[in-house]
């Protein structure tokens, strides 16, 4: 590495401080333009990988793609409310072990940013905070309250004591090299008033008393207390400044995608997404379609195109960090910008932010661009186009779910929740009053029974009544003297009002309601204090003339949970007492029943999915393990997608939705170090009624790649899962047209287009090679010279 000295001297010297610089620490500091870690001007790529939600098996493929895709760092929230789910009991095992997961990130060479929070949002129930946190009186989250702070700090303590033992923070020679305190709370500080602005402060006094020798950010807070660093979260962070203008521009969230939601398709409009409702509903799948697939796939062409930027960027990393920057307004929203160094070495962008036009610009002697319709064109010393963010280079991978050959239809067995206890109004707790759902779950079981009996004298007022219920949310279920009555679920997650007809009768009558979470609310003001279940009511009989009973406040007996969770039907070994039905009838449509079937694992590495079509609204385990909430019936609206896109022109929720007509998810993922070699178990409690019988699993694999250069570019094909290239289905270097999946010849083609892809490609996992004139032989066939530049496409089989 560094030459060595003549003198034994020196050469002592060199070798003493090559032995220390393995324990010795990373010094992380910043000047406005970039952090400087050890000396050193850096821009930084980070990516979000959040350790719990994927297993520990799968964590070192997800870090080193992440590390090929070309980041330098790997950022996560910390869960709290997985890390302490009961209060001063605390869980780091598994893939809760966030010590281990960063020393994997160290293991492979990037960086950390430990993101504690703990308040995370993170469309993450709850936000992030434990059940019993909200449960504790006179507590007040995310403000100036003793109680809260008091456990924010204990919690924020043992996290950071943690990574201090393990020697994670850069000042230790660990990987992190920033950590963040509180959330996105500048979007929401308004609505607590002064109490925030304390809170604020005291969350930055709070977390520098932590000494942990890296700066600390924090995200959306535009009066961040200093030296707090202000980050941006976003689509767009061009017009960010951070409040200290010392601090370098950074974002916590360049977001490259959105999550999905159960109902609507995809992504959600925007006015759902900034209400203050926050999210319930959102599915169990999310991967925010990020350049890592929730498989650990490689999303493509979005991980290639990527990779290909954060190359181009680091090019001009030296200039753009310790230059001078210059914007020319070169006309019709084009604009040039150039980064200048002391020693006149230059870094350009040039970006056309006109929506509908092609800009065909000309720098003198540095050259001519033509820069697409909303695109930006970086340029290495300013005269040398290295990336265009709108000219896709990287290969398309067509993802499909595949079963395996003549594998069998699972045999399903099946029993009913056991309901005569809450039929008969048995719970195991009383009150006089409609109680809130968490408050009294603790989110142990998305299930809360309210029970109440009523007497009736006079069954001609009552034996055509109407049943009022007004619920905080998320479903309810309806039972009178153990007869199911309806069902009702609130689209967004909200409240709403139930009515049904329903007969009682003389003497007394038993009322049965189930109120169901899905999830509960992690973001906005005080999205803490959204109430759910039927918090307060009213529930009320309307009787003819209008003669109302109101009970909320009748003698209500609770039971949390279902019997079945409680006996635990969804592990793989039977507990004393449970006898599946194991006759070949299984119920369709039937609510509130437990489906099971054995299975084997589908062969090969490939991730496994089941795919959950038919089914209604439930929740399904692999093995005892839960693989997530699911609402397959719920089928997304048909207006409003479409097959092309036009991606030119700002992003918005709404643009470019290809998620009509369809569940927001079907495929639910099983973890490989879920199964078992032989024999697997999944089971289901199905809510509101299902059919089992298409369920099946599959594997998730890339089968057709594509890929598209212009001559001169570096054309790269590869197979996931050690598999090899089989087939060259389409190969032209020409001007062929067409998308993935549907390449044709255009007007002209080199003529040994196809074997010489032939040649580089068959029986090879990847093959990559400069597509030139010269690789494919200088014939062209009905060449038409003006055509332009020689495009070589190529479609494969993996
Ligand atoms: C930044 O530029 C200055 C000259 O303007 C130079 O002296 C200094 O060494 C450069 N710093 C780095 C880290 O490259
Ligand atoms: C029915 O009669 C009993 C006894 O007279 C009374 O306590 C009860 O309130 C009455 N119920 C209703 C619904 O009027
Ligand atoms: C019950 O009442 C509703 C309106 O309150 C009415 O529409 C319905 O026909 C009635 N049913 C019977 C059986 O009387
Ligand atoms: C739902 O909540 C909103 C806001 O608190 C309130 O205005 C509305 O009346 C409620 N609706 C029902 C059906 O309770
Ligand atoms: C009962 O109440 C409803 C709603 O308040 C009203 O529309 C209806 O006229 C009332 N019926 C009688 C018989 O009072
Ligand atoms: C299935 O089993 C249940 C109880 O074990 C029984 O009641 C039912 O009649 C059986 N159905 C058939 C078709 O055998
Ligand atoms: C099962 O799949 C078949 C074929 O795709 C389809 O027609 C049928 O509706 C599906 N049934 C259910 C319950 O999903």
């Amino acid at each position: 590495m560094f030459p060595m000295g003549s003198s034994p001297w020196v050469g002592i010297v060199l070798l003493s401080l090559a032995f220390v610089a393995l324990c010795v620490a990373t010094e992380v500091t910043y000047d406005a333009h970039s952090l400087i870690i050890n000396g050193e001007k850096r821009i930084i790529f980070s990516g979000s990988v959040h350790y719990p939600r994927s297993t520990v098996e799968m964590w070192p493929n997800i870090i080193q793609k992440a590390k090929d895709g070309g980041l330098d760092a790997i950022e996560s929230y910390v869960f709290w409310d997985r890390h302490e789910h009961i209060r001063r009991e605390y869980d780091f095992s598994g893939n809760l072990n966030f010590v281990k997961f960063f020393k994997l990130v160290q293991e492979v060479g990037l960086y950390a940013i430990l993101r504690i929070g703990p308040y995370v949002c993170a469309e993450w129930n709850y936000g992030g905070f434990p059940i019993w946190l909200h449960n504790m009186p006179g507590i007040e989250l995310r403000t100036d309250n003793p109680i809260y702070k008091n456990e924010m700090q204990i919690f924020t303590t043992k996290i950071v004591s943690m990574a201090k033992e393990a020697n994670l923070f850069a000042s230790q020679g660990g990987p992190i090299i920033l950590a963040q305190i509180e959330n996105e709370y500048g979007n929401i500080m308004v609505d607590y008033g002064d109490a925030g602005k304390s809170y604020i402060k005291w969350c930055a006094q709070m977390a520098l008393a932590q000494n942990i020798g890296v700066p600390w950010i924090m995200c959306q807070q535009h009066d961040a207390p200093q030296p707090m660093i202000n980050t941006c979260n976003g689509y767009y962070c061009d017009q960010f400044q951070p409040n200290n203008p010392k601090s370098p521009k950074m974002f916590t969230e360049n977001w490259i995608g959105w999550f999905p939601k159960m109902g609507p398709k995809g992504p959600p409009h925007k006015n759902e997404l900034w209400s203050h409702k926050g999210g319930p509903y959102i599915t169990t799948s999310y991967d925010y379609d990020a350049p890592l697939d929730e498989y650990g796939n490689l999303n493509q062409p979005k991980w290639g195109h990527l990779k290909q930027l954060h190359a181009a960027i680091k090019l001009g990393e030296k200039i753009l960090t310790n230059g001078t920057r210059t914007d020319k307004d070169l006309g019709n929203q084009v604009t040039l910008t150039t980064y200048t160094n002391a020693n006149g070495e230059r870094f350009c962008f040039l970006s056309n932010i006109n929506n509908n036009q092609d800009a065909n610009v000309a720098l003198q002697q540095d050259g001519k661009y033509i820069v697409p319709s909303w695109s930006v064109t970086i340029l290495n010393g300013c005269n040398k186009e290295v990336f265009n963010t709108a000219k896709v280079n990287s290969q398309t991978s067509i993802m499909v779910k595949k079963s395996d050959d003549g594998s069998p239809k699972l045999t399903w067995v099946w029993i009913p929740e056991k309901k005569k206890d809450t039929m008969q109004g048995k719970g195991s707790f009383k009150a006089n009053q409609l109680l809130e759902q968490k408050e009294l779950t603790f989110d142990v079981s998305d299930y809360l029974w309210y029970m109440t009996s009523v007497d009736i004298n006079d069954t001609s007022i009552w034996s055509n009544a109407t049943l009022h219920v007004n619920t905080m949310g998320h479903t309810i279920r309806a039972y009178v003297n153990g007869r199911h009555v309806g069902y009702k679920f609130s689209q967004w997650g909200g409240n709403f009002t139930y009515e049904k007809q329903v007969s009682l009768k003389e003497g007394p009558n038993i009322i049965t309601l189930l109120s169901a979470t899905v999830g509960l609310a992690n973001y906005g003001a005080n999205f803490d204090k959204i109430k759910t279940g039927i918090a307060g009511g009213p529930v009320q009989l309307i009787g003819k003339n209008n003669v109302t009973i109101d009970l909320s406040t009748n003698l209500w007996s609770y039971k949390v949970g279902l019997n079945g969770e409680k006996r635990q039907l969804y592990n793989s070994q039977p507990r004393i007492g449970v006898s599946w039905r194991t006759n070949s009838s299984y119920p369709i449509g039937r609510p509130m029943t437990w489906y099971k079937a054995e299975f084997k694992a589908p062969s090969g590495a490939d991730p496994v999915v089941v795919d959950l079509q038919g089914m209604g609204k439930g929740q399904a385990w692999v093995n005892g393990l839960s693989i997530g909430r699911y609402w397959t019936s719920w089928i997304s609206d048909t207006n409003g997608c479409s097959d092309t896109c036009d991606y030119r022109g700002k992003y918005t929720t709404d643009k470019c939705n290809t998620n009509c007509c369809i569940p927001s998810q079907r495929w639910y993922h099983v973890p490989r170090s879920f199964l078992n070699n032989d024999k697997n178990t999944l089971v289901l409690f199905e809510e509101i009624g299902g059919n089992p019988k298409n369920i099946s699993f599959q594997t998730v694999t890339a089968e057709t790649i594509c890929a598209q250069v212009e001559e001169g570019a570096l054309l790269e094909l590869s197979c996931q899962g050690g598999k090899t290239i089989t087939q060259i289905q389409f190969a032209s270097f020409g001007n062929p047209e067409g998308k993935c999946g549907s390449f044709k010849k255009g007007t002209w083609e080199a003529t040994d287009g196809q074997s010489t892809v032939e040649a580089a490609c068959i029986g090879k996992s990847s093959c990559g090679f400069t597509v030139t004139k010269e690789a494919f032989g200088v014939t062209f066939s009905l060449m038409k010279v003006d055509d332009g530049v020689a495009r070589l496409v190529v479609q494969a089989t993996c």
